[in-house]
């Protein structure tokens, strides 16, 4: 990639979101300018953690309306941008619609995105913020991988509109950002795929991310009778922030990246949490039985299907996580720190409350 001028703007869309909120603080804190894109500029709230880091660090913060789905939306907020990063997709795991709720805004937008990107002069370079599930959709395929772990060269071929959608949409907008960029030669993508990202807050009670859902549940006694033992990857907010800060400004930067700190299951996860907050919070300590998963999963949640259940609860999942090590220099923080202060910030915003 040709040089950065770090002081031209550098545009995040889906500012507001739990993980973009680590970026733009990271931006921030570095002096640069950003240009925050945002759905609703007039809900204040949704970005009042950002105001106070701008006015405390060097570089500053620009808010624009921009929607992922009105075509040409992004034009005003790239305009003298070299940057792009392209976070904003709804993370839901439930929905009525996955077309309209999921497929449309994560794939169209990422072309609106990319297709602004190309009509964009100053730009040089885009990163989009994918995820392992563009590469896998379930444990199970994970150890069915060569070596039994997923790399960057792996694109999830099992999820569908009606099996794991959110997995689908991840594919199907990396996918189009890839088309599109290699439609091109004026500048370069880079991806990166987290894991499941866990973490603390900056927007605890206005972010949606269904990582805040799933520690919730873990520590309001939702699962106080035991969770179910699926394998799952793992990366801090704080590292995948790093991860997205090396992919625009390190030359070397290339590809896909999976960024993710640690192969685990969610048992592990709520057991890391024991020594900390076990006597005070309602946290499961044990794993429920595959079979009584099986037999009332698929009454409690539509998302829980007999298939999904059985390539995940006791499987193993694993990931080759050695590409943005050696090439970025990321390195990751122990499970143990992330988990305990994703927890902290849940109970210092209120959100969860003591047994
Ligand atoms: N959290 C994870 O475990 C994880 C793992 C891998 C990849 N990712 C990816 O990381 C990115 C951020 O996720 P997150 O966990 O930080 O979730 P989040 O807090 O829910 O952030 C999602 C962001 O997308 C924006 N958005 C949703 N629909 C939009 C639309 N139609 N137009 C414009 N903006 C829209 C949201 O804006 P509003 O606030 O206005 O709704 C929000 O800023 C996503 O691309 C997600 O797929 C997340």
């Amino acid at each position: 990639m040709k040089s950065i001028d770090k002081t031209k703007p550098v545009l995040v869309t889906g500012a507001n979101g739990y993980l973009a909120s680590w970026l733009v603080k990271t931006l921030l804190e570095d002096g640069l300018t950003v240009y925050a894109a945002v759905r609703n500029p007039a809900i204040k709230e949704k970005y009042a953690h950002l105001d106070k880091i701008a006015a405390s660090s060097q570089g500053s913060i620009k808010y624009f309306a921009a929607d992922l789905l009105t075509e040409g939306s992004y034009a005003e907020a790239m305009a003298g941008c070299e940057l792009v990063y392209h976070t904003a997709s709804p993370f839901t795991l439930s929905m009525k619609d996955a077309q309209k709720q999921l497929i449309d805004p994560t794939r169209n937008g990422t072309a609106n995105v990319l297709n602004q990107a190309n009509k964009t002069e100053s730009v040089k370079r885009v990163v989009v913020t994918s995820s392992c599930a563009a590469i896998y959709t379930d444990a199970i395929d994970t150890v069915n991988a060569p070596n039994s772990k997923i790399t960057e060269e792996i694109w999830n071929a099992t999820s569908s509109l009606d099996y794991q959608p959110y997995s689908y949409s991840k594919t199907l907008a990396e996918k189009k950002a890839w088309e599109i960029c290699n439609g091109q030669d004026r500048g370069d993508l880079v991806t990166i795929n987290p894991s499941f990202v866990m973490g603390p807050a900056l927007n605890p009670k206005t972010a949606t991310s269904e990582s805040i859902s799933v520690l919730k549940q873990m520590g309001d006694g939702s699962m106080k009778m035991g969770v179910p033992k699926m394998g799952v990857g793992v990366v801090d907010v704080r590292d995948v922030a790093s991860a997205h800060y090396q992919a625009e400004f390190n030359p070397k930067a290339q590809g896909r990246y999976i960024t993710s700190g640690h192969s685990t299951d969610f048992l592990e996860m709520a057991l890391t949490l024991q020594s900390k907050f076990g006597d005070k919070y309602p946290l499961p300590k044990k794993a429920l039985p595959k079979w009584l998963v099986m037999l009332v999963g698929p009454l409690t949640n539509p998302r829980f299907s007999r298939k999904m259940l059985r390539n995940n609860i006791n499987v193993s999942w694993d990931a080759d996580n050695s590409k943005i090590q050696n090439e970025l220099g990321i390195k990751f923080r122990p499970l143990k720190e992330t988990m305990d202060e994703s927890f902290d910030t849940l109970i210092s915003s209120g959100i969860i409350k003591a047994k």
